[in-house]
């Protein structure tokens, strides 16, 4: 059985045995993990820590807000990076996911090797956990935040890097996150992918197609907040589809609704939502999207498919 009390008190003491004096730099996306991994580092480390938060613009609607209030909160010192322009230019022409995805990696630790220079340290914390390396090694998908494990040493973007949760999963995160006190909205919070809504954008990413995406996830964590589903989305598909706006045809986008049940994210069931729920998620999506003509429910488990479309 997991024992969290006693995993936070061995992860504290190997914190700060693996950093020294050195100060530390806790890569915070206001996920249970990072925030998890965040608050570890903070207990271990007190001043030496602190938590940054970098805007790729790829966030969900009101999250950096969230996330600046979240860490002020628990009294954890924090700093906010403006990078949206740098993360959207990245992203341009690119279409094939795996491109995609190691743009956006290459972008976040070069933005954090910055960082990391003005804030003179040497280690950066992330929180990785083991479905995300498992799947990285396993050739499943490169999670953005697996590096040492796929050959790539952290030390080229100038720093060492720190993974307190590497070994668990996250119901185990999740037990730590109670155990260490954080409120609820953090200990039980959806799943999110480090490289947010740019996996939800099939093709290229433009700001754009985000501010798309946004609004429809936002549109489905709304209706579903009382489902206790374990990640509910939307995907803005690359293709075009026709239908009718104010009485007229249009040729407009489409957005595929992604509800799933797991409990560790290394198999899913495609969750059996109530069909009203599903219209009224649809009805409002293509209402409240102008440019949104179509809305199409995924019923694939993983396997075979996985959880996000990219
Ligand atoms: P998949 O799509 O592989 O997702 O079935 C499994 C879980 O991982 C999340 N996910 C990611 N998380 N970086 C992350 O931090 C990534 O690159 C990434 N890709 C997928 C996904 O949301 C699900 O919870």
């Amino acid at each position: 059985m997991f024992d969290s009390k006693e995993f936070i008190e061995k992860s504290i003491k190997e914190i700060r045995k693996t950093v020294g004096e050195n100060k530390v730099i806790s890569a915070c996306s206001g996920g249970v993990d990072s925030t998890v991994a965040t608050v570890l580092v903070h207990k271990a480390l007190g001043k030496n820590a602190v938590a940054v938060f970098i805007d790729d613009g790829l966030r969900r609607e009101g999250e950096p807000e969230f996330v600046v209030k979240t860490l002020t909160n628990i009294g954890i010192r924090n700093r906010f990076v403006d990078a949206k322009k740098e993360f959207f230019e990245v992203f341009k022409g690119k279409v094939d996911a795996e491109e995609k995805r190691k743009a956006f990696r290459d972008k976040f630790y070069k933005k954090f090797g910055e960082v990391s220079k003005e804030e003179k340290i040497g280690f950066i914390t992330q929180g990785t956990i083991k479905a995300d390396i498992m799947e990285t090694v396993g050739g499943i998908k490169s999670q953005h935040n697996v590096l040492e494990q796929i050959g790539i040493n952290p030390e080229s973007y100038g720093y060492k890097i720190l993974e307190p949760l590497k070994e668990l999963f996250k119901p185990e995160v999740r037990k730590v996150a109670r155990e260490l006190g954080l409120p609820k909205e953090i200990s039980e919070r959806m799943p999110f992918p480090g490289p947010a809504l740019s996996l939800r954008v099939l093709g290229e990413v433009t700001a754009e197609k985000i501010a798309i995406v946004r609004k429809a996830t936002q549109i489905v964590e709304e209706e579903t907040k009382e489902l206790g589903v374990f990640q509910a989305f939307a995907v803005l598909h690359n293709d075009k589809a026709t239908g009718i706006k104010k009485g007229k045809r249009v040729y407009g986008n489409i957005v595929t609704i992604r509800i799933v049940d797991s409990q560790d994210a290394v198999t899913a069931r495609a969750s059996q939502v109530n069909y009203e729920i599903l219209k009224c998620i649809c009805s409002r999506i293509t209402t409240e999207i102008a440019t949104v003509v179509r809305c199409l429910y995924d019923i694939t488990d993983k396997p075979p498919a996985t959880i996000e479309f990219e």
